[in-house]
């Protein structure tokens, strides 16, 4: 197949688009597509500084890049969860630390087991909730908190078109409202939490995986070991069938969700609790105290020796 610009070597043929693009061509449709989704929603403008939530993996490692050689001011931020299985967070904090070096870009970088007191893996024993939940709250937390005590207006992560097509997806099987009223290619400033965006909302996986490997950008291949067998995967499953059935799918269904969504989506009286300042943190929560500080309250106490 011959790219349709200069009849070179394709390294990609879209089937979406009907488009296929040599190596030279392709990146710069990958921006470009970047770069129209950061204007058509609004993400942010060329004089707010950005800060990327890097984990390592493809998506994020290739939101980096692009956002870079769009010309915007970037930072990383690495959370290191300490995954000690399979050497995986290890692992990704040196792929991160190589892409940061290799775009000359400042990199951010917080330790969950020091900041927290203990790996993620192991938050099950005191959260008795799955790995995955604890470690979403957790990273959430401290992209918030990073942001705004180091004055970043916004923070970009790496969710694609297939992670939002599942998400939805999931979240329309089990009519999550409050989800779907969250699910959002931008959410808004709010409570001293920055602004969250997602410029790669357009493009799917196969995408950011060519251009990663196009641009020569480093990247960790292994997915993160508590991923493999969540419903996520079956549902990734149904989407690439309907995709491979009848391309564009997965982007009529998000794009066609987020104009929807604007008009018709609302939350419910009562649903918008209020929010008090966390007695430990000062962070916005409904309660008390917030569920990251009521987690490491949890640690603390297991670590006090019991009287004898
Ligand atoms: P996930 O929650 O693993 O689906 O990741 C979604 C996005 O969150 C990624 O594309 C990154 O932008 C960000 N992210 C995930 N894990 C990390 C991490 N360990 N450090 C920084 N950002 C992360
Ligand atoms: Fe958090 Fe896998 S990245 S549990
Ligand atoms: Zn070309
Ligand atoms: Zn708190």
């Amino acid at each position: 197949m011959k790219c349709r610009i200069c009849r070179e070597r394709a390294v990609i043929y879209m089937p979406a688009h009907r488009l296929a693009l040599c190596g030279m061509h392709y990146p710069e449709w990958f921006r470009r597509q970047v770069e129209r989704a950061i204007k058509k929603y609004r993400m942010f403008r060329r004089d707010e500084r950005v800060l990327v939530a890097v984990s390592g993996g493809k998506d994020s490692a290739a939101l980096w890049h692009a956002l870079h050689h769009l010309g915007y001011e970037t930072a990383g931020l690495y959370l290191h969860l300490g995954i000690e299985r399979e050497g995986y967070s290890d692992q990704s904090r040196a792929v991160v630390r190589a892409l940061a070096e290799k775009l000359n870009r400042p990199l951010h970088e917080v330790s969950i087991p020091d900041v927290l007191g203990l790996g993620i893996e192991y938050a099950p024993a005191i959260t008795h909730r799955p790995v995955c939940s604890t470690c979403g709250l957790v990273k959430r937390y401290h992209m918030n908190r990073v942001a705004a005590e180091l004055g970043y207006p916004v923070v970009a992560t790496g969710h694609n078109l297939d992670d939002e097509a599942v998400t939805l997806l999931n979240n329309l099987l089990g009519w999550h409202h409050e989800y779907l009223i969250r699910q959002a290619p931008v959410l808004p400033a709010s409570e001293g939490f920055a602004r969250k965006v997602k410029p790669l909302i357009h493009l799917e996986e196969k995408q950011t995986t060519v251009y990663v490997v196009v641009e020569g950008i480093p990247f960790e291949r292994d997915e993160c070991p508590f991923s493999v067998g969540s419903t996520n995967l079956i549902l990734k499953d149904v989407m690439y069938r309907l995709e491979h059935h009848s391309p564009g799918t997965k982007r009529r269904f998000v794009d066609g969700f987020f104009r929807w969504r604007s008009e018709h989506l609302h939350p419910r009286e009562g649903e918008k609790p209020e929010l008090n300042a966390c007695r430990m943190c000062g962070y916005p929560t409904t309660g008390d105290i917030c569920a990251y500080c009521r987690i490491q309250q949890r640690v603390q106490q297991k670590r006090v020796p019991s009287p004898s």
